[in-house]
């Protein structure tokens, strides 16, 4: 219930190239994996900060690391990681960051945290559940083109005005407050089936990624990042869906690229360089992980390094 199985661990440690007394920093906690494995790695002048929007997350890590003196363990978002990790060490620059994006297991698998279609729960899917506003009250409210915006850009779901169109006109009668009371709604208006999937897993997904902004988390904690690493740190991000994936694929390449303009001349000037260098291309899970971690299936993981 309380467990979270890392993905890509190894390949992640290997993307960071630690140095063993540098200043690391995970800025998806989670249940800490990833977090164990750069601690086993750093050397006792090393420090890692550990970042996680999820009170749960942050409680689980103390209990955990109680005795872990290099460890900083902050509540927060990742889109104000500069702040939070300047804010808990003395140095001004780290040596690396990684991203974990999308949910842990035990905010899935805990009904009270409304992320499962599978389980009857509050509709609620916020990360952080001390801010913001749950699903339910935002489906309150939102105009049906609001609504299926969302569901058709942020799940990619064909169906988004069909399914817009039935919660408006369901929440007339009675709120959608339960999850299984949106899957069901949802399943009545998905007409074609996926292999594998429930009808209602692209709406969740939507839902779920409009509430935590998470998108625009992505966007300035990848910002930040570029601004906390050090010369030659490294940018380690695992994504899960074509559209985090995306969002790092480009991050990556809009500033491990010459400007297009300076591109043209036949010198460019000095200072010109872009701040990143692609490491690689993008990885995958080993086929034994994938077989025995549903989740790594569609784990994507992308390195970049800061140029001196
Ligand atoms: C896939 S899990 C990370 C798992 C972790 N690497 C491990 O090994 O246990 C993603 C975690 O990131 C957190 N998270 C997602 N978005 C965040 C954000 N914008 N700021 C901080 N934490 C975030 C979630 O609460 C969740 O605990």
């Amino acid at each position: 219930m309380d467990e979270h199985t890392p993905v890509l661990v190894e390949e992640a440690l290997e993307a960071l190239a630690l140095r063993p007394g540098g200043l690391y920093v995970d800025a998806t906690f989670g249940r800490g994996g990833h977090s164990a494995r750069i601690l086993e790695a750093l050397g006792s002048g090393g420090e890692l900060v550990a970042i996680d929007r999820d009170p749960a997350a942050i409680a689980a890590g103390r209990t955990r690391f109680a005795h872990e003196a290099r460890l900083h363990l902050v509540h927060g978002e990742f889109a104000e990681l500069a702040t939070l990790v300047l804010a808990h060490t003395t140095r001004t620059h780290c040596d690396g960051v990684l991203f974990d994006f999308g949910v842990a297991s035990p905010q899935l698998d805990d009904a009270a945290r409304g992320f499962s279609f599978g389980k009857d729960g509050p509709l609620d899917m916020r990360m952080d559940p001390t801010s913001g506003q749950p699903v339910s009250v935002w489906l309150e409210h939102a105009g049906a083109d609001e609504i299926r915006h969302v569901i058709a850009t942020l799940g990619e779901e064909r169906f988004a005005s069909r399914i817009a169109a039935e919660i408006v006109r369901s929440r007339g009668a009675q709120p959608l407050t339960r999850t299984t009371e949106l899957a069901a709604l949802v399943a009545r208006c998905v007409r074609t089936r996926e292999p594998g999937k429930h009808p209602a897993t692209r709406t969740f997904q939507a839902l779920r990624m409009y509430i935590n902004d998470e998108l625009g988390q992505m966007q300035r904690g990848l910002e930040q990042a570029l601004q906390l690493l050090a010369a030659g740190g490294r940018l380690v991000a695992i994504s899960f869906h074509s559209l985090e994936d995306r969002l790092v694929k480009r991050f990556i390449r809009v500033h491990s690229e010459l400007d297009p303009v300076l591109a043209r001349l036949p010198r460019p000037p000095a200072g010109a360089e872009p701040p990143l260098r692609r490491i690689g291309s993008k990885q995958r899970a080993s086929a034994a992980e994938r077989a025995a971690n549903p989740r790594a299936r569609s784990a994507v993981l992308r390195i970049a390094e800061r140029r001196p």
